[in-house]
């Protein structure tokens, strides 16, 4: 039997540690990042939906000096400091060919067949959930007490050529550092819109 919550809403502090006063931090705590929280990060997203269960998002995550070195030299100038710091950042890629995991990953169809030969929809699709899978990222680890720095600034052919040579069907999506943020590295909330302004309800 599928275990239900519709009884349950989290609470205010809960929903506070995912949104209301999570940020994105531009500075880090020296505080490190074990490889099991890592892992306890990566145990939830698995769980999080993606179409056909595609699971497209393949993800180096990089920890050492010298991977972390690497990184820092394909990212603008802003990020460098940031990847550096950060114990650990996620290099969130996917894998074009993700169809070719189908077999196992959907068992109950024969979801390959819809993507064989058709490259431009397995990109769309794969950029579409390796998206979401980033964002699962995020709040998984806030979930787990982390904290998230997300980064689309960076040079995509140089990230590929750094973490994905061995794999030429893996691009990079987005990176987003993970630790514990240092709170005088935020700026000020930047303003949210009220529902009305960017939502119709029909
Ligand atoms: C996909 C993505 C890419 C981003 N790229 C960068 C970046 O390259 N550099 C940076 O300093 N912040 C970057 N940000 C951070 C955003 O500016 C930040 O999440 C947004 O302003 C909301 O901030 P808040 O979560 O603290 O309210 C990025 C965020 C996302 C989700």
């Amino acid at each position: 039997m599928t275990k239900q919550f519709h009884d349950t809403v989290l609470s205010d502090e809960a929903i506070a540690q995912l949104f209301n006063e999570a940020r994105s931090y531009n500075g880090w705590l020296d505080k490190p990042v074990s490889d099991e929280q890592v892992h306890a990060i990566w145990d939830l997203v698995k769980m999080a939906p993606t179409s056909a269960n595609m699971q497209p998002a393949r993800i180096v995550w990089v920890k050492s000096a010298e991977e972390k070195a690497k990184l820092a030299e394909c990212v603008m100038s802003g990020n460098k400091e940031k990847i550096l710091a950060a114990p650990v950042t996620a290099v969130i890629g996917f894998d074009i060919d993700y169809h070719e995991e189908l077999p196992w990953l959907f068992p109950h169809t024969d979801a390959k067949s819809w993507f064989d030969g058709n490259e431009p929809l397995r990109e769309e699709s794969a950029l579409r959930n390796s998206s979401l899978q980033g964002a699962y990222i995020m709040l998984a680890a806030r979930a787990l007490g982390l904290d998230c720095g997300p980064m689309s600034g960076f040079d995509p052919a140089a990230v590929n050529a750094a973490f994905f040579a061995d794999e030429p069907r893996h691009r990079v999506n987005f990176l987003c550092s993970i630790g514990y943020g240092d709170p005088t590295s935020v700026f000020d909330r930047s303003p949210r819109p009220d529902f009305d302004r960017f939502n119709t309800l029909v």
